[in-house]
């Protein structure tokens, strides 16, 4: 299979091969001539004109719409993933004997959240399953619903195990049981598409800072329009009633207005130009090349990394094939003892993936190209433990 070459629009690397978009994506270089801009506009601050306070968040919201197949009018705009699953925890009007359902060893901002619900005495049990093979089952989640489970929240794609759950299976079952379904979609949106019209979520929560490739300390949440309605939450962010411009007028009557929608709950400070006009380029970007031929050029990276592997010196602990496979292929060297140095030696060489739970992992994503996956697998298949 040919791979594409988009590597020309990233960069320059150096010489080095980032193979860990599961930690960090790139900036890509349209989006840093962007943040350029910004900073520019902050040297000069005439420029930060009430126009490009509200214009600069108004075009990541509809970019991100586009994204996942909404309007810009249903997007939350956040600085992590953990935004988003803050606001649920703290906003969903629970009913004491209120259960949460998680999956036992997800990421921490899928769990912590939930679990600082738990310790707030409202009468919220959170209860973690153990699932019995790497990956949670459609079964497993039905046997373990209870008439009080409220919600059921996980991670679309595993960070530490790199397989990619079924939204639709495990969504029926919540759906069948009324049960709120959320996901943090952090290591798939981006490398695959998902158009939450179609798919049976309730909320999602996402980091712009990985396959968005967004600078650090961006993301977003989404959420149905009934569950958004229901929360019970007091935020009311000036900038989100207001502009600039309004307090050259008396603020005698100031009154709050009903009529936000999702903005309502936009993180403070939503025109921080420096991350959110990069961001928007690059959410741009990613658009104009469209996630489904993002998700072949990724998965055709992730397919020649898995054939040339050496499976006589490694085992590949995450999906190797079908719709579970995801971009981020979790290894191990048949002595796990040796993967602490392995990565040592795929620094020295210029590769960086990442070492997570004792394993390796390598994250290619579209900036990647046949060569970098090429330098990754002669420094694993060339390791000599002697
Ligand atoms: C699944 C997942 N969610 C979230 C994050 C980051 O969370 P936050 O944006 O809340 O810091 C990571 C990794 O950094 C992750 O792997």
């Amino acid at each position: 299979m040919t791979t594409e070459n988009f590597s020309a629009d990233f960069g320059p690397f150096h010489g080095k091969t980032w193979l860990n978009c599961a930690h960090q994506g790139p900036l890509p270089k349209a989006s840093a001539a962007e943040a350029r801009e910004a900073v520019s506009w902050k040297q000069t601050p005439y420029e930060l004109t009430t126009e490009r306070f509200g214009g600069v968040p108004e075009r990541v919201r509809t970019a991100l719409g586009r994204v996942i197949g909404v309007g810009p009018e249903e997007i939350i705009l956040g600085n992590s993933a953990s935004y988003g699953m803050h606001l649920l925890a703290n906003g969903i009007p629970w009913k004491p004997g209120d259960e949460v359902l998680l999956v036992k060893g997800d990421f921490p901002s899928v769990l912590l959240p939930w679990m600082g619900l738990s310790k707030r005495g409202g009468g919220v049990t959170v209860r973690q399953i153990d699932p019995s093979e790497t990956a949670l089952t459609v079964d497993e989640l039905r046997a373990h619903l209870t008439p009080a489970t409220r919600v059921f929240c996980t991670t679309w794609v595993h960070s530490f195990r790199g397989h990619a759950l079924d939204l639709d299976a495990l969504g029926a079952v919540c759906r069948s049981n009324g049960v709120t379904f959320i996901v943090n979609t952090s290591q798939g949106l981006g490398a695959r598409p998902l158009n939450v019209r179609e798919t049976p979520v309730d909320a999602i929560t996402n980091v712009g800072f990985k396959w968005l490739c967004g600078p650090y300390g961006t993301g977003f949440c989404w959420m149905r329009s009934e569950l958004l309605d229901s929360l019970d939450y007091n935020q009311a962010y000036w900038l989100s009633m207001l502009t600039a411009d309004d307090l050259s007028k008396p603020l005698d009557d100031l009154t709050l207005r009903e009529d936000l929608g999702a903005r309502k709950y936009d993180v403070f400070g939503t025109a921080n130009f420096f991350n959110f006009k990069p961001w928007a380029a690059s959410i741009e970007y990613l658009l104009d090349i469209g996630f489904e031929r993002i998700a072949v050029h990724d998965q055709s990276l992730v397919s020649r990394f898995l054939e040339g592997l050496d499976r006589n010196r490694y085992v590949v602990q995450s999906p190797i094939d079908g719709p579970s496979r995801s971009t981020l292929v979790l290894l191990s060297h048949k002595k796990p003892d040796l993967n602490e140095k392995i990565y040592t030696a795929l620094i020295d060489a210029g590769v960086y993936g990442a070492h997570r739970g004792g394993s390796l992992r390598i994250a290619p994503h579209l900036y990647n190209t046949n060569a970098d996956i090429d330098r990754a697998l002669e420094v694993l298949n060339g390791f000599d433990s002697g």
